[in-house]
């Protein structure tokens, strides 16, 4: 069967919403659709979601997706998800819990603990990685003192597209680029570490089998093809964590690629044949979907920062009018600074008390300032994980971008001056539901590997230079930027004194 007539189904499971892609074995966006979901913040710090409304968005969401074509040409599905989310079943593979989230910050106790009584060195050596409160094991550790009961009923640990893999194919499967951000994985030999498994009280047989990104888990359960009327021989590949399937849909594999992703949370992807890890452990040492390695820095709120300040704060959803009022011209003039760490921060600082601020306002601000502020306080915090790579020797001259974020040409902008590179813009922006479905068409076997599918779809349609005038302007600010969060840092703990945690 040619290319064309072989259709895959690329699942990009976010925090907000799923969002679902029907591409051709040619890489041609057929078809899309979204369906979103509740996400709950029981306390404050807390984020939460419930595994079953994952599951009947990508049905329903699937239904939808394949109304209008010929189902039979389907030949395989993939998911790309939020990372560090904890899922867990019972005996019986019913939901124990509500899952919780990458961005929850309950953990601090236990995260702490990791990283002092078992020592950040120690993790580094077993995992590649320090704990983070957002990583996986320290919810775990979290579950077993507050919640006992419930940890005693644990049969199956897993992440959130695991989940949807397991629903779709009956098999309990994760990939090695999701189970890198879990903290119970050691990364560089690509298994679960077993002295972590220990220091979190889980046995080996409660997690769920490796596979290689590409590789195919199964085929989907007689009653889901019925349901979905797909054939039974539709494959599901593992998938992977959704940075890594960005990357793969934004043409970052092998050696010395970046990626920057402006979803809910912001990222700074670099892809490495071989394993490395940060020694100040600032940045994320994982796997990649493509079988190497990759370093990432994480953010917890990035283009969720345009969206708290225009939904919430200016009372609008028309993100691209409200951007109207800021000309070329202001860039780099603003007096206004806005740290973006609405829920804490991860990379590089690690700090679960961290909160937003706006500063240096004064009587004739105006809301487009206020606005701008936001959208560079983001690029600003994405450039502080960017300078750590640089400490490390990783001077990437360009960039690709993608997530909603990177729909504003505005912000696109800002971005390739503050970090003074030029940004590469794909032919989509959908980086991990893209990169998902390229996963499923190299476990079709439509291509032998994801290098050589990226190398056939991944086309750069639009670039973004910095302006070296506009680049010194930012320079200047983003120096001034980094004075703000050293002299707030002891103050943001003492914010939170007495909030029920
Ligand atoms: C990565 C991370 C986030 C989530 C968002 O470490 O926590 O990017 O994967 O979906």
């Amino acid at each position: 069967m040619d290319k064309q007539d072989q259709y895959l189904i690329g699942i990009d499971l976010g925090t907000s919403a799923v969002k679902l892609l029907l591409v051709d074995g040619s890489g041609r966006i057929l078809q899309t659709v979204t369906k979103e979901y509740p996400l709950s913040f029981p306390q404050s710090g807390w984020s939460e979601q419930r595994p079953e409304d994952w599951w009947n968005a990508v049905r329903t969401g699937i239904a939808q997706l394949t109304e209008q074509v010929d189902r039979s040409r389907i030949r395989g599905i993939s998911c790309g998800g939020q990372m560090h989310g904890l899922v867990v079943l019972d005996v019986q593979d019913r939901v124990i819990r509500p899952a919780i989230l990458w961005n929850d910050a309950r953990t601090s106790e236990e995260t702490e603990w990791l990283n002092t009584a078992v020592g950040k060195a120690r993790l580094s050596e077993l995992t590649a990685n320090i704990a983070f409160a957002g990583f996986t094991a320290p919810k775990l550790l979290w579950m077993k003192k507050h919640e006992p009961e419930l940890f005693s009923r644990i049969r199956k640990i897993m992440l959130p597209k695991d989940y949807i893999n397991y629903q779709l194919t009956g098999v309990h499967a994760t990939d090695c680029s999701d189970a890198s951000g879990m903290l119970l994985f050691d990364v560089k030999n690509r298994t679960w570490s077993q002295d972590m498994l220990r220091i979190c009280s889980v046995a080996e047989n409660q997690m769920p089998h490796i596979f290689e990104s590409y590789e195919v888990i199964g085929t989907l359960k007689p009653e889901v093809a019925e349901e979905l009327q797909l054939r039974s021989d539709v494959i599901v590949t593992a998938g992977a964590g959704d940075n890594a399937a960005a990357a793969v849909g934004t043409g970052v594999v092998g050696q010395g690629g970046c990626n920057i992703s402006l979803g809910t949370s912001g990222t700074i992807f670099i892809s490495s044949e071989y394993f490395s890890v940060d020694p100040g452990n600032a940045l994320h040492a994982f796997a990649h979907a493509d079988g190497g390695y990759h370093l990432m820095g994480c953010m917890l709120s990035a283009a969720s920062c345009n969206k708290w300040f225009c939904d919430e704060i200016l009372n609008t959803k028309d993100y691209a009018a409200e951007q109207k009022d800021i000309h070329l011209e202001d860039l780099g003039r603003n007096r206004v600074f806005f740290l973006p760490y609405l829920m804490g921060e991860r990379s590089p600082i690690n700090d679960t008390d961290a909160r937003a601020c706006f500063i240096g306002m004064s009587m004739d601000t105006e809301r487009s300032e206020l606005l701008q502020a936001v959208l560079e306080g983001v690029a600003f915090a994405i450039r502080d994980s960017f300078e750590v790579a640089k400490g490390l020797g990783i001077t990437p001259d360009h960039s690709m971008i993608c997530g909603g974020g990177a729909k504003s040409a505005l912000w696109r902008v800002i971005l390739a001056n503050v970090l003074n590179i030029r940004l590469d813009i794909p032919q989509t922006e959908e980086g991990p539901g893209y990169g998902a479905a390229m996963l499923a068409m190299v476990g079709c076997g439509i291509y032998p590997d994801v290098r050589s599918c990226a190398d056939a779809l991944v086309r750069v349609t639009d670039k973004v230079e910095p302006v070296p005038e506009l680049a010194a302007r930012y320079e200047e600010r983003y120096q001034k930027y980094r004075l703000i969060y050293p002299a707030l840092k002891d103050i943001f703990p003492r914010l939170q004194e007495g909030e029920v945690k």
